[in-house]
C-alpha cells in the first residue's frame, strides 16, 4: 500500500483526537448531561447549584420545606416549565435548559441535602404534577434506596440548608 494513502485517515485520526482533547470538558459534561455519563455525587451538588441559582439565590432551595409547597421532584418539575417559559422572552433565549438526566440529578441532589417529602403525597397526585414528564416519572417510580445520587448523599447538609428528620430515609424498604 503507497504510503499517501495512510496520511490522509492519519490527518483525520490526529484531529479527532486532538478535537476531543481540547473539548474534552465540554463533551463530557455534555454526556452527562445526556445521560450517557453518569454525575459524581460532588458533580452533581455543583450541577445543582449552576442550575438553580441563575434566576433566585439558593436561599430559596435551602428553605424550602415540607410545609413550602410539594417535594422536590414536583418543584424541579415546574422550575422546567418555568425555564421554558422564561427562554421565549427577548433576551432570554440563552437561559440554560435542563435536560432529562440533570433534573433527574437535580431532585436527587435536593431531597438528599434538604428533603424528600414524595411519600405524604399520594403517588397518583405526583405523577399528574409531572405533567407527562417521562424521566421524573421514571425517578418517582424508583425507590429513594435505589437512586444513585441521593442515596449517595443522604444525610448530607448544606450551608443553610437542614435534613429534616421528615425526609425518606432510603435505608428503609420503599413501601415502609
Ligand atoms: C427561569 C428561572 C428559574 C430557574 C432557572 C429556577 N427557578 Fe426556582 N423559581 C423561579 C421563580 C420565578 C420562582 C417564584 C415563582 C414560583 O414560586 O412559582 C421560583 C421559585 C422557586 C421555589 C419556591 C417555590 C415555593 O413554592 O415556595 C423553589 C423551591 C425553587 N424555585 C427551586 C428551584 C430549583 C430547585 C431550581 C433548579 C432546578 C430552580 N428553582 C431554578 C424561577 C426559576
Amino acid at each position: 500500500m503507497k504510503i499517501k494513502y495512510l496520511v490522509a485517515p492519519l490527518i483525520l485520526i490526529i484531529t479527532i483526537v486532538l478535537l476531543g482533547w481540547l473539548f474534552k470538558e465540554r463533551i463530557t459534561s455534555d454526556l452527562k448531561a445526556r445521560g450517557y455519563l453518569e454525575y459524581t455525587p460532588d458533580e452533581a451538588i455543583t450541577l445543582a447549584y449552576d442550575k438553580c441559582s441563575g434566576c433566585h439565590n439558593s436561599a430559596k432551595i435551602t428553605n424550602y420545606c415540607f410545609r413550602c409547597g410539594p417535594p422536590f421532584i414536583v418543584v424541579v418539575r415546574n422550575m422546567r416549565t418555568l425555564i421554558s417559559l422564561e427562554k421565549g422572552k427577548p433576551g432570554k433565549e440563552g437561559l440554560p435548559a435542563i435536560s432529562d438526566n440533570e433534573a433527574v440529578t437535580i431532585v436527587q441532589v435536593w431531597n438528599a441535602l434538604i428533603g424528600n417529602w414524595e411519600e405524604g403525597w399520594r403517588k397518583k397526585d405526583l405523577i399528574k404534577m409531572m405533567e407527562g414528564d417521562q424521566a421524573l416519572i421514571d425517578l418517582l417510580n424508583t425507590p429513594p434506596s435505589e437512586r444513585k445520587i441521593e442515596s449517595a448523599l443522604f444525610g448530607k447538609t448544606v450551608p443553610g440548608g437542614v435534613v429534616r428528620k421528615e425526609s425518606i430515609n432510603p435505608e428503609l424498604p420503599a413501601d415502609k
